[in-house]
């Protein structure tokens, strides 16, 4: 028997402001693309803007439905959406932000579990780690240089 501990670096800003120009734009955009959020259910709007190596940017913004399952969240509305039309490019980063129609948010919000498994996909996908920031609507940053730190103990393609 033997134990195993997972260690994870993460940054912590005390505000974007702290942050290089070029994230702070980028976080702009997962801003702006929060706008476009529709969560009439939960109420709670998420952004997300990813930069590709092509310096393009692929917004997403979390889409719910009446039927609660079928809807997506923003990280993988926007990371989906870069798959399918820039298949052959690499994420370079992803800045997320998140906010909620009845509190404020000022901690920075991870995305959940199953984004994270599918940012990871494309992480191994483009063997290249895919820098992660997240915020709330205003407050602290926390950077990730890889999705790998939020996602330790990964299920990828190695084990089918
Ligand atoms: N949501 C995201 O868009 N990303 C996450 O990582 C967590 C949750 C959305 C899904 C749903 O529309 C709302 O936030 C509340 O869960």
């Amino acid at each position: 028997m033997k134990e195993v501990t997972i260690e994870s670096k993460l940054i912590v800003y005390d505000n974007l402001d702290e942050l290089p120009q070029d994230i702070i734009g980028l976080m702009q955009k997962a801003m702006e693309a929060r706008q476009n959020a529709y969560a009439p259910y939960s109420k709670f709007s998420v952004g997300a803007a990813i930069l590709l190596e092509n310096d393009e940017v692929v917004i997403g913004s979390n889409q719910e439905n009446a039927s609660y399952p079928s809807g997506l969240c923003a990280e993988r509305t926007a990371i989906y959406y870069a798959g399918a039309k820039y298949p052959d490019l690499k994420i370079v980063r992803m800045a997320l932000t998140a906010g909620s129609r009845i509190h404020q948010t000022v901690t920075p919000i991870p995305p959940c579990g199953a984004c994270r498994q599918a940012i990871a996909e494309y992480e191994v996908k483009q063997e290249a780690p895919i820098e992660i920031y997240f915020m709330g609507e205003t407050g602290k940053v926390v950077k990730s240089s890889s999705l790998s730190n939020l996602l330790p103990l990964l299920f990828d393609k190695s084990v089918l």
